[in-house]
């Protein structure tokens, strides 16, 4: 009675981890949650002020189909005093969250049959939308050794005739690692080469830590966008900028792609919410952005108690990341399966994390992802709890 592609979209696993985990919670139990890929963090208030207004005045309507003119320019310039790169606001289409632009760009770009490479582990929702227009998702796995990126042999090796372009996350989700700005230069040719697309997804771009050496290659280096105007980024008012039930995000492409997908964008959206839009205008006043610096301050906090507790706990993290609120932990030397680790860890110890199989094939058995999403009180207890679990699962195998 439904559709066949229905077959090929899982659910998430860590859905039904998280129904325990709120199960456990009914029952008065208290949960520590590093499974969860949103900021604890309520939107900043004078980003909340600014929503209130805009329904107070009336801005209930729809909005121009690519978005306001004024937070269309408000994002160009947000590039400027970030990265220092000046792109007309032509260029920026203003999207229901990233994962609207996602749909908008693969209904811009691929057709049926079609395949689009992505990096295994990766944002699990990509090949979903891929699927939606017939085309074929093709996970390209980046192991740890490659500090969890995709390279270009690996991206060549999978390169067929049907293949249309590559799609990249930096800083990426599950592993928040970000591809350096050299390794995304030998990228780029390399896709360009081959007459293809780049699609950059950017939304973790502003929450990306201090502590990148100078002279690294991340110095500096702020978006692709600094490398090629050919490339399409995605990015979002979610993460960094703290507002995931807004549900607002943009894209930045050639002009040419954006009088393309207007008609798209007109039929499928009509316009994003009048009322997020007015609201993300506050977002990059400095009252806001005082707020939104601080949270990436305690994020960057946070990543490094997690990491330090982890590691002293004897479990291996192969790239610490540079950005998003991820640790991608191997959990190999507990002899458990990332899977089997979730759901001891949730069953006994009441501690919820994400289990490698969600984000794809590539050594999945080996990895969880730990959300730092949670404030250091809950981080100290998981870390509690997890030193208990680790001792005790050890002691039964002797
Ligand atoms: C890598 C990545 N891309 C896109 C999205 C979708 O974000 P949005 O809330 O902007 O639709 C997410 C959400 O977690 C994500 O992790």
């Amino acid at each position: 009675m439904y559709a066949d592609r229905l077959q090929e979209i899982a659910p998430f696993r860590v859905m039904e981890l998280m129904e325990r985990a709120k199960e456990l919670e009914s029952r008065g139990k208290r949960v520590v949650h590093f499974e969860v890929g949103e900021p604890d963090f309520a939107t900043a208030p004078s980003v909340i002020a600014a929503g209130q207004r805009a329904l107070a005045d009336g801005h209930t309507k729809y909005t121009q189909a690519l978005g306001l003119p004024e937070l269309r320019a408000r994002i160009a310039d947000y590039y400027l005093d970030n990265a220092g790169i000046r792109i007309a606001s032509e260029r920026v289409v203003v999207t229901s969250g990233a994962s609207g632009g996602l749909l908008l760009l693969c209904g811009l770009l691929l057709n049926a049959d079609d395949e689009l490479l992505m990096s295994d582990p990766g944002y699990p929702c990509n090949e979903v939308f891929a699927r939606l227009t017939g085309a074929k998702p093709v996970k390209v796995a980046a192991d740890a050794a490659s500090g969890f990126q995709i390279s270009c042999a690996a991206v060549q090796a999978a390169w067929t005739p049907r293949t249309r372009g590559l799609l990249l996350a930096s800083p990426a989700n599950p592993t928040g690692v970000m591809i350096s700005a050299a390794h995304l230069r030998d990228l780029l040719a390399l896709c360009q080469g081959n007459q293809g697309v780049v699609i950059l997804d950017e939304i973790y771009q502003g929450l990306v830590y201090d502590d990148q050496p100078d002279g690294s290659d991340l110095a500096g280096y702020r978006t692709g966008l600094q490398l090629s105007s050919e490339i399409f980024i995605l990015n979002s008012f979610s993460k960094y900028f703290g507002m995931t039930g807004w549900r607002l995000g943009w894209m930045v492409m050639p002009e040419d792609a954006v009088r393309a997908v207007t008609p798209l964008a007109q039929n499928l959206f009509i316009s994003p919410s009048s009322i997020a839009q007015h609201a993300a205008l506050a977002a990059f006043e400095p009252e806001a952005m005082v707020v939104h610096e601080q949270r990436r301050k305690t994020f960057q906090q946070r990543r490094d108690l997690l990491a330090r507790g982890l590691q002293a706990l004897g479990l291996h993290i192969p790239v610490l990341p540079a950005g998003a609120f991820y640790l991608y932990v191997d959990v190999s030397s507990t002899g458990l399966s990332s899977t089997e680790f979730c759901w001891r860890l949730i069953d006994e110890y009441h501690v919820a994390a994400t289990p490698g199989s969600d984000f794809g094939a590539a050594e999945a058995d080996r990895y969880v992802r730990f959300a730092y999403t949670t404030g250091e009180e809950d981080i100290a207890l998981g870390l509690e709890r997890l030193a208990m679990a680790l001792q005790r699962w050890a002691e039964r195998c002797d």
